[in-house]
């Protein structure tokens, strides 16, 4: 009995050969590599929005296309690997230097020096997930990056991309200076999109009628309130091998509810591992309530940590913005109070925070 046609397309560095919804970012990604293809220096992108909309998946879909007309060099950083500059700096050499890592103990700016030297066509280094490294070592980065034009009479560019909409704020004025960038913006998917994207993936990766539609709705259902597609396509690949093992020719709801309670932790894990402790104690303390007024969970928040309305607030934006929580009026419209609400369910989230 099998329910999957290739497993693979519900793999996390899968790249889907369409990526429906993205032409125009994906055509301003290709805008910012042109001039690298002619032998000139790539145009520095930002690629800002909210997970799982598609940053990573559309760099990477550019970059494969570019790949069959290769005049330039690329290097591509998963930031959240590398944590430190030194570590990023050896990524960087070891993808010039044709899969040759740099010497032991030589210092970071020898080690750039000889990256420098050695270029003779135009580099484009990606630095996806870029938030995710603390900001001492974002600037020393960039820094690094963006002075070689001018030092070493290179030809480089940076794309990069973050969840966090304030990041430019969080720059070096220095760095913040140097670093001309088009911005490209990924909104989140509507239900309609999150469908279409599924259904997509479904086919791909199922056999015919393996999937029931009511399964399907329910799946798209859950994706929609986690706001990300991601979790829907982990979703489905997990139901899919719960069918299998329970020797089902079809995944019914049943699976789908059960593979949902299964992959709801490390899916929140991920996201709360980009979190600082003062985030981590605001959305802990959010989710002790099931309904809280933003005012009152200040007040238990300030009985723990210290932090201003102002910082407090910025915080329950970011919690917001990454799906965490919902931030809305009161239900039965009682005035102005804004109160604060979980997304996922409690033991899941208390379980992700544990992590
Ligand atoms: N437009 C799309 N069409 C098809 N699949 C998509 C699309 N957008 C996202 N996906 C799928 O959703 C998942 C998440 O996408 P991706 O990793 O590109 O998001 P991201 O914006 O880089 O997220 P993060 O900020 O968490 O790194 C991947 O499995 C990807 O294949
Ligand atoms: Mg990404």
């Amino acid at each position: 009995m099998s329910i999957f046609r290739n497993r693979d397309v519900f793999d996390p560095d899968y790249v889907p050969d369409q990526l429906l919804f993205r032409e125009s970012q994906l055509r301003q990604l290709a805008y910012c590599i042109e001039p690298a293809k002619n032998g000139f220096s790539p145009l520095n992108a930002l690629c800002l929005g909210p997970p799982s909309t598609g940053k990573t998946s559309s760099i990477r879909f550019i970059l494969e296309k570019a790949e069959e007309e290769l005049n330039f060099l690329y290097s591509y950083i998963r930031c959240p690997r590398f944590k430190d500059a030194y570590k990023i700096f050896s990524k960087i050499f070891y993808d010039v230097f044709a899969h040759q890592p740099p010497s032991m103990g030589i210092s970071k700016a020898v080690l750039m020096e000889k990256v420098w030297e050695k270029l003779e066509k135009p580099l484009l280094v990606v630095l996806d997930d870029l938030n995710f490294l603390n900001k001492g070592c974002i600037n020393d980065v960039l820094y690094e990056i963006l002075k070689a034009p001018e030092e070493f009479g290179v030809k480089v560019g940076v794309i990069s991309a973050v969840t966090d909409l304030k990041f430019p704020l969080s720059l070096d004025p220095f760095v913040g200076s140097i670093f001309h960038y088009t911005e490209i913006y990924y909104p989140s998917y509507s239900e309609y999109e999150i469908r279409e994207i599924l259904k997509k993936r479904v086919e791909k990766g199922f056999w015919e009628d393996s999937i029931d539609k009511e399964a399907f709705e329910r799946a798209v259902e859950i994706t929609k309130k986690a706001g990300d597609v991601r979790y829907g396509i982990f979703l489905l690949k997990s139901a899919g091998i719960i069918a299998e093992s329970k020797k089902k020719d079809k995944i019914t709801i049943e699976e789908i509810e059960m593979a949902h309670e299964g992959e709801a932790v490390p899916f929140i894990a991920k996201i709360v591992s980009a979190l600082n402790s003062d985030e981590r104690a605001v959305l802990r303390i959010a989710y002790s309530q099931e309904e809280i007024s933003t005012g009152e969970l200040y007040e238990l928040v300030s009985g723990e940590v210290k932090m201003s309305y102002r910082k407090f607030y910025d915080i329950l934006e970011k919690l917001e913005r990454l799906k965490l929580i919902e931030v809305t009026f009161g239900e039965k419209g009682r005035g102005r109070t804004r109160y604060v609400y979980r997304k996922f369910d409690i033991r899941a989230m208390e379980k992700a925070l544990e992590f």
